[in-house]
């Protein structure tokens, strides 16, 4: 209320001054015009009078005034007609007894033999007075003068006033009127809600924000208030978690074990985490910037970890929008736990690191999947130079850290241990490459195999997600390099440094922090335009090693074989663009693309689509609620490291529902024994998994995802993260002095 009225208080104030001010200006201009007006018209009567009477007075004749007083005089017009000596001859009846006044004004005529002029008061009333010299062969013989009521001027100024308070009054009450409305609405309401709000949220109610705390009104109010809500959401959850999980007296690693965890083995150490794709990018949406989660698994696992345990994040600042929001920012936005430091490149360097040597290199090298990989010697030069300049950023945000724990990811930075370590020995160092490593032979045609391999092994620890990649990677070394590989300790040891090779099978967070949301098949359906019995899934990015014409075919012939599930099931693909600049990328998206239309058309029906395509970028709560809602989601990868998707699905899944159809070519299908296997490139064999996944009873789906689920909770993200920072600390600290030469030197 005092709000109000202060507010109020100014905007009358300030209305009042301006309409004040405006009618003051606005009166001055007209008693200008009107005063020029009365005068130019008291002139003209002068001079006319004047005129007609300057005769008379040389005669002398009484009976020519009475002539020229009764000719020239109005109701609102006398004249007065005087001698040489200023002494009243005749005038009109009204004002004749009160001429005395004037007198002044008729001297100066006189004496000047001009004009004299103004305002008298004259018989009680205002008067403009114009006076002028009457003459005859150059001598004065007396004057005439022209009394003008005045009277209605000064009422024409007060009704400007006047209509001017009228002006102020309804403005007044509009602004009045106007402002109370818009602070009840937008101000009070919304607080009163907001209060309202926080209460329940202090009470343990999971409510969601009102719809009008408006971000644009209440600025960072607003922001600050639902990430404090969030994060009470989050400890109550964790809180929660924790005691049920000690009634129980299970061991299930937890977000807030991890943080115990590393305090206790690294206290005040920071930890650095180290990708080329960034947590959070930010792009332009019209003329607004938006956070975006890119589609990518190692973001999925990597930042529940940085979110428990705080640190740096080191990756390529890729974003549109991201130079304009930031180099080093704080994350999550509304209530920050870590930080991103983004490195920025150029279109060469992105091109010959990132699409070149990592995605066209690298990545079918890595992968069997008949890609043949592209090695040029240019994207080589970039790849090092790349390595090298996130080398010089972490060392720089490393700098007031003692022994520092570096997380290098995935086969973008196969340089970067050797790098770091030769430079900060006493920094603990893992590489976790979360791709394949194919056989030493397969590895052979990389022209820098002995320079990824020396880089790589500048780690402490190498981390892959099966003991057969590690396998891989040991017979590798063995074969290509100098060095002395130790397969029961599963190290490699060159000189006086040791690298450990071992499995670390990554995995997703699964506390169920947030209140799950209730989900509707019906409503996900209709979301996207179908409507059907049975709904199947599949979430990729759009890379030829996720098998997604493969899958497709299995579809087709799934349908072709049991045609009785024509419009009864429908599949919603959601295919995230994926590395678009490399002509292999926009080839399968053509592909993919024709293939659901020619299978939609051929085997599609009126009102019934069996493939809903879906290719654009989708974030996790939309991607949440299909997992919820299928009964099948298919993971059928031609060859993957781990592949969370099929962890994601599972982790959703808290109806223990669903049945999870998965390629034995993935990390996966180690862990994920009650899956249905398959082999994607046996279409006839994924089909019918399809058709057993439908046909599967309720009970056999029930049992196979909660062994699914305990298997997916038991075996964390948070537990891989113990895991590997368990062997990261025990391995024995070198210390600084250990370094020779130049920082330059060093890292070339
Ligand atoms: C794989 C890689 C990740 C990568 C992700 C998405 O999962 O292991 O390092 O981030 O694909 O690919 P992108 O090229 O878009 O980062």
């Amino acid at each position: 209320m005092r709000l109000l009225l202060r507010l109020l208080g100014g905007i009358w104030l300030a209305t009042l001054v301006v309409i004040a001010g405006f009618t003051y200006l606005e009166v001055q201009e007209e008693r200008a015009r009107l005063v020029q007006d009365i005068g130019r018209r008291a002139a003209l009567a002068a001079d006319a009078v004047r005129e007609a009477t300057e005769p008379l007075v040389a005669r002398q004749s009484r009976a020519g005034y009475d002539r020229v007083l009764k000719r020239f005089g109005r109701p609102d017009r006398s004249i007065a007609i005087y001698d040489q000596f200023g002494s009243v001859i005749e005038a009109s009846p009204e004002v004749k007894p009160a001429l005395g006044p004037l007198s002044p004004l008729v001297s100066e005529a006189m004496s000047n033999r001009g004009p004299a002029r103004g305002f008298q008061d004259v018989g009680g009333a205002r008067r403009w007075v114009h006076v002028v010299p009457l003459e005859r062969d150059d001598l004065i013989i007396g004057a005439v003068a022209i009394l003008l009521d005045a009277q209605y001027l000064e009422s024409y100024e007060w009704g400007l006033w006047q209509r001017s308070a009228v002006r102020l009054g309804v403005l007044i009450l509009l602004l009045t009127g106007i402002t109370w409305l818009l602070v009840r609405w937008t101000v009070t309401r919304p607080i009163a809600r907001m209060a309202e709000w926080t209460k329940q949220l202090k009470a343990g109610q999971p409510v969601a924000p009102p719809p009008d705390a408006d971000a644009s009104l209440f600025g960072s109010l607003a922001g600050e208030v639902t990430g404090l809500a969030r994060t009470l959401a989050r400890a109550r959850a964790v809180a929660e978690q924790e005691a049920r999980l000690r009634l129980h007296g299970e061991s299930v690693w937890t977000e807030e074990r991890l943080k115990q965890f590393v305090q206790i083995r690294f206290g005040a150490r920071p930890i650095f985490v180290v990708s080329n794709r960034e947590p959070v990018s930010h792009v332009r949406d019209g003329k607004t910037i938006k956070e975006l989660q890119p589609a990518s698994g190692l973001v999925t696992a990597l930042e529940p970890i940085v979110l428990a345990c705080g640190g740096v994040w080191v990756a390529h600042g890729s974003g549109d929008a991201d130079r304009v929001v930031g180099e080093r920012i704080g994350l999550p936005s509304d209530d920050p736990t870590y930080t991103l430091r983004r490195v920025w490149l150029d279109a060469e360097e992105e091109a010959g690191y990132y699409y070149g040597f990592a995605n066209e290199g690298l990545w079918p090298l890595c992968h069997i999947v008949h890609e043949r990989p592209r090695f040029r010697a240019g994207d080589w030069e970039q790849y090092r130079a790349v390595n090298h300049k996130f080398a010089l950023t972490l060392l720089e945000e490393m700098e007031k850290a003692d022994d520092p724990i570096v997380l290098v990811q995935d086969y973008h930075f196969a340089l970067l241990p050797q790098m770091i370590k030769r430079e900060r020995p006493d920094a603990r160092v893992a590489l976790f490459w979360h791709i394949p490593w194919p056989n030493f032979e397969a590895f052979g045609i990389c022209p820098w195999q002995e320079e990824i391999l020396l880089g790589m092994l500048g780690a402490d620890l190498v981390g892959f997600h099966t003991q057969f990649h590690c396998n891989n990677f040991l017979e590798t070394v063995e074969r290509t390099i100098e060095g002395r590989v130790e397969w029961d300790h599963f190290t490699v040891v060159r000189g006086q440094h040791t690298t450990h090779v071992l499995p670390f099978p990554i995995s997703v967070a699964t506390d169920a922090v947030e209140e799950p949301e209730r989900v509707d098949k019906a409503a996900v359906m209709a979301q996207v335009e179908v409507s059907a019995e049975f709904l199947g899934v599949g979430v990729e990015r759009i890379d030829y090693t996720k098998g997604l014409p493969e899958r497709l075919r299995a579809i087709r012939r799934f349908f072709e074989r049991w045609p009785q599930y024509r419009r009864r099931v429908v599949f919603v693909q959601i295919a995230s663009p994926s590395r678009t600049r490399i002509p292999r990328y926009q080839a399968l998206q053509e592909e993919t693309r024709a293939m659901v239309r020619a299978i939609n058309e051929e085997i599609g029906e009126r009102g019934w689509r069996p493939v809903v395509y879906r290719e654009r970028h989708h974030d996790h709560r939309e991607i949440r609620a299909f997992y919820r809602a299928a009964d099948f989601c298919m993971v059928t990868a031609l060859h993957d490291g781990m592949n969370l998707v099929a962890k994601e699905f599972i982790a959703a899944r808290d109806d223990d529902d669903g049945v999870l159809i998965l390629s034995r070519f993935t990390g996966a299908s180690r862990e994920l024994g009650d899956a249905l296997l398959v082999n994607p490139y046996d279409i006839e064999d994924t089909a019918d998994a399809i058709r057993r996944a439908i046909e599967m009873s309720q009970r056999e789906r029930r049992d196979r995802m909660a062994r699914m689920r305990a298997q997916v909770r038991e075996q964390n993200i948070y537990r891989w993260a113990g895991r590997l920072l368990s062997e990261l600390a025990r391995i024995p600290r070198t210390a600084l002095a250990d370094r020779q030469g130049t920082t330059e030197d060093r890292l070339v």
